[in-house]
């Protein structure tokens, strides 16, 4: 007889949810806030987290497990949650570990949002953070760490510099440090580059992004690859390794070990108190882009793929950033970790600056001007004047975004009908000599 293996494909269709006789096909939604029981002692051992089960949809919810559990088989972890946005997941994830008084090594080449919540939002909170280059020397990265660094942090493909962190070296590096690597894998998605295989501890997602990849859901997921050992550094990790007052004393590294205790943490902790609950609506959405993440993929990818092409040998374009390219600095590393693909999001300057890329911009019919990447349907922005507009220059610079870019996220449709229409955007846009 033969094995089924369970492949990724089979995976993003099928994990997660398995129905018995008679049960629904589909992931049921459980609309529900509340969840009855019988005796309060029944009750009482779900807030002493003695016993599995749901009373309050704010924690947790069952369509909400099931998709997050599918999430899990696809990076590879040992247990996962849902939240309501991108956001709230990386928070989530550093804040879990790291709160006033502790301190963050990031990479400088992040979403302009993830930027903000880390240098102005959690700095509020008490926790520092210093900024690296993706391509740091070590010296540079190993000079960032202080005695209360509590993580690392980096996106497998930068938004939207589209940089491609070297995840063996920094997890290296947090090792080394006795603290764990957070990822955000939202660009790359598990179907390209699963950052646990290399290293990484914790793995974030905005699923609004391609794991939606409809537009039609915002949400975000954590994922703990469960091979950090808390109670190896104890010291630096109070709140998973001592009791936890306010759970009846629970220690949850010791209570649910290294694949347990980080999520179950998150869940007890901090969705009780920040409630970032993703809605069981938007998880069945989540759902059903992840049935078909692995086939929209790689479409994204060779539709990218030609656009890079196409505009790298246009006399109007200045730069191409496109990591699946050749002649892009960060081609190595992407075939190293990305060697199936990348994503679908290619970045690049016109020359004649903001007021060339406004100009194509307004030309484009099939590409629609949003805040939005990773959709079944192209779309672009300007980071400068949108996304990133927080940011000062200099900061724009260190995070490889200058004012002229434009991020272009090739869709599903019709590579040659892509190429057709920025082919007509450019030609309509004046000379800058
Ligand atoms: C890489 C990355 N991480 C996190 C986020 C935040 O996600 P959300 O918009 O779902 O809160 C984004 C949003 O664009 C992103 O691109």
């Amino acid at each position: 007889m033969r094995e089924v293996k369970n492949h990724i494909e089979t995976n993003c269709v099928q994990a997660g949810y398995t129905p018995g006789s008679g049960e629904p096909r589909q992931i049921p939604i459980i609309q529900s806030t509340t969840f009855k029981y019988d005796t309060c002692e029944a009750m009482g051992q779900l807030f002493d987290l003695e016993a599995e089960g749901y009373f309050y949809s704010r924690l947790q919810n069952p369509t909400c497990d099931m998709v997050a559990a599918k999430i899990c088989a696809l990076e590879g972890g040992t247990a996962a949650m849902l939240t309501a946005s991108g956001q709230a997941a990386n928070f989530f994830a550093l804040f879990n570990i790291a709160s006033n008084g502790d301190h963050i090594v990031a990479s400088s080449s992040i979403y302009g949002g993830t930027f903000n919540l880390i240098s102005v939002t959690m700095a509020k909170m008490g926790v520092e953070a210093t900024f690296v280059a993706p391509d740091c020397s070590e010296e540079e990265l190993e000079a960032a760490f202080r005695p209360n660094t509590k993580a690392v942090f980096g996106e497998t493909i930068a938004n939207p510099a589209l940089t491609v962190l070297d995840i063996e070296r920094f997890a290296q590096a947090a090792h080394r440090h006795g603290v764990p690597l957070v990822v955000d894998n939202t660009f790359a998605t598990p179907i390209n580059c699963r950052p646990i295989e290399w290293g990484a501890d914790i793995v974030t997602h905005s699923t609004t992004k391609y794991m939606d990849g409809h537009a039609a859901a915002l949400g975000g997921a954590i994922v703990d690859g469960g091979k950090f050992d808390w109670m190896a550094h104890a010291d630096k990790f109070p709140g998973l390794c001592t009791p936890d007052e306010s759970y009846h004393g629970v220690t949850y590294a010791e209570k649910f070990g290294n694949a347990g205790a980080f999520i179950t943490k998150c869940t007890a902790q901090l969705m009780r108190d920040f409630g970032s609950m993703q809605s069981p609506q938007s998880a069945f959405y989540l759902n059903l882009g992840l049935e078909s993440l692995h086939v929209r993929m790689p479409r994204h990818c060779e539709n990218a793929q030609a656009v890079a092409e196409y505009l790298s040998k246009h006399p109007k374009v200045e730069t191409v950033h496109y990591c699946s390219l050749p002649t892009d600095p960060y081609y190595k590393t992407a075939q190293k970790y990305l060697p199936n693909g990348s994503c679908g999001v290619v970045c690049f300057e016109l020359r004649g600056g903001r007021e060339a890329a406004g100009a194509f911009m307004r030309e484009l019919k099939l590409a629609a001007i949003e805040t939005h990447v990773a959709d079944a349907r192209t779309c672009c922005l300007s980071p400068a004047s949108t996304t990133h507009r927080q940011m000062t220059d200099e900061q724009l610079k260190a995070a490889g975004v200058p004012a002229g870019l434009i991020r272009l996220s090739c869709g599903l449709e019709n590579k040659e009908d892509l190429i057709s229409d920025i082919a007509n955007a450019l030609e309509a846009i004046p000379n800058a000599d």
